[in-house]
């Protein structure tokens, strides 16, 4: 257990004072955080707690992962003013965002595959994120299917994040179960639409989808499903290309196990009768073969509007053309994002894309920011540039390893703590306040 009570999820008000003290309360008989409040610390005791393929895949990014590093050092071409006696005795961090008041301006990223980090994955996200009043975006490689989250945390905001996929009937269904599950928004991530050179994971020759990991979405989909059985009955009719033969290994029988167990969701049996069936097979190759769809066009986005009734928001908008175009799509937000650097090596940094998107914007839609948000001075910055809304990513995924559910309160907790402390030593009593003349550009 850890060293800190679970905080009221309306009262952020004061979270700063209460998580220190907590803090250095629990220190007086010994105890010290279990996980720790320094974001490199952090992420060296993730690296422990997981395999190296975990470990990899996560903490990832593309090519030579300068763009990891170019969204970092963005921030550091920013600095805080500090500003002191302007009674800021009383901080609110409440910001507006998708038509409601929320108690801060964070969001968690939707991150796939989260059964690599803990076994309750986004469940236990989910709990951590109700528990302190931040919305969760659930991601389309979520390793639960999203009815189970709801249930999970039945009070807590939901966004769902969408890859589009080859299938418009998959895209459909994948919608309606959001919508129905409870979920305020829709996210479309438009920068996948190949999947990354993943350098880490390639020379790991590891890609958790290939073992039936995070595609729990599809798995539970009733289309997807028959996508997966027509996949099946064509392969019994046709003379079937023989299948590239692998090399048995005890990996090979493990990677076996887990897509039968994976698997069961669809042939709803055991692992040992899955094990005998084709289906789980066939589902993991049914993903690969639906996941991506490099021909999407402007043009294509416009069908998400019939699928669905909910807000929009586009994620994966670094050009401000492209935030112009997302207005003129009629989309109800855009998400600046580079995917935290697992798209491309050497892309825009976004933190430098912010301020062009943000003018271009307008303020006729949120703009929300991700990609390099490691603590909460960060989420300030990103703020002060004019971001609604700033999604953490990462950290949480590090926290859930070291110490599940609570693991991800400590992080999510200790990125609000540290910003309502930023704001207050800048000057600010709300968020917005926060400004660009609450910043020095370097
Ligand atoms: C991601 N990201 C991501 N984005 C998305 O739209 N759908 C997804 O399923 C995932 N999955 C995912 C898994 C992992 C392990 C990582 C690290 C990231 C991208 C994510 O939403 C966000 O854009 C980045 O994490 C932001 O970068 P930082 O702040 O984590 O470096």
């Amino acid at each position: 257990m850890s060293n800190v009570a679970p905080l009221d999820p309306a009262a952020a008000r004061g979270i700063s004072r209460r998580t220190q003290s907590d803090i250095y309360r629990a220190g007086i008989s010994g105890t010290r955080p279990r996980v720790s409040v320094d974001p490199v610390a952090l992420e060296h005791a993730a690296r422990r707690a997981l395999s190296a393929e975990a470990f990899a895949y996560i903490a990832g990014g593309a090519g030579a992962e300068r763009t990891m590093a170019a969204n970092r050092a963005a921030f550091e071409r920013h600095q805080v003013w500090p500003r002191p006696l302007r009674d800021v005795s009383t901080r609110d961090l409440a910001t507006d965002f998708l038509g409601m008041r929320r108690p801060t301006p964070l969001l968690l990223a939707p991150l796939g595959v989260m059964e690599m980090a803990h076994k309750e994955a986004d469940l236990a996200v989910a709990r951590a994120a109700a528990s302190l009043g931040v919305p969760y975006t659930l991601s389309n490689q979520a390793s639960f299917p999203m009815e189970q989250v709801r249930d999970a945390a039945p009070d807590g905001a939901r966004l769902f994040q969408l890859y589009w996929s080859a299938s418009d009937e998959l895209n459909a269904s994948l919608l309606r179960r959001a919508e129905a599950s409870g979920c305020q928004a829709i996210v479309i991530t438009l920068d996948t639409h190949l999947l990354g050179w993943r350098t880490r994971d390639l020379d790991l020759a590891y890609l958790p989808f290939t073992r039936g990991l995070g595609i729990a979405q599809y798995t539970s989909d009733p289309v997807f499903q028959e996508l997966v059985r027509g996949r099946v009955r064509r392969g019994r009719d046709a003379a079937a290309p023989a299948a590239p033969k692998v090399r048995v290994t005890p990996k090979t029988v493990k990677a076996g196990v887990t897509i039968a167990r994976k698997g069961s969701a669809l042939t709803g049996a055991g692992v040992r009768e899955s094990l005998r069936s084709p289906l789980p097979r066939a589902a993991v190759e049914t993903f690969l073969d639906v996941f991506s769809t490099p021909a999407l066009t402007w043009d294509d986005l416009a069908k998400a509007r019939e699928w669905t009734s909910l807000p929009i928001i586009l994620k994966g908008i670094v050009h401000p053309d492209d935030a112009a175009r997302a207005l003129d799509a009629g989309a109800d937000g855009v998400w600046v994002s580079n995917h935290g650097g697992r798209q491309i090596d050497r892309s825009v940094p976004t933190l430098d894309a912010l301020p062009a998107v943000v003018e271009r914007v307008g303020g006729r839609v949120p703009v929300v920011f991700d990609s390099g948000v490691r603590g909460g001075a960060d989420v300030a910055i990103a703020l002060a540039l004019g971001a609604t809304v700033v999604a953490l990513g990462r950290p949480y995924a590090y926290g859930l390893a070291i110490a599940g559910e609570e693991g991800v309160r400590e992080v999510v907790r200790n990125t609000l703590a540290e910003l309502d402390i930023t704001l207050g030593l800048a000057g600010c009593t709300s968020i917005a306040e926060l400004g660009r003349d609450s910043l020095r550009a370097v």
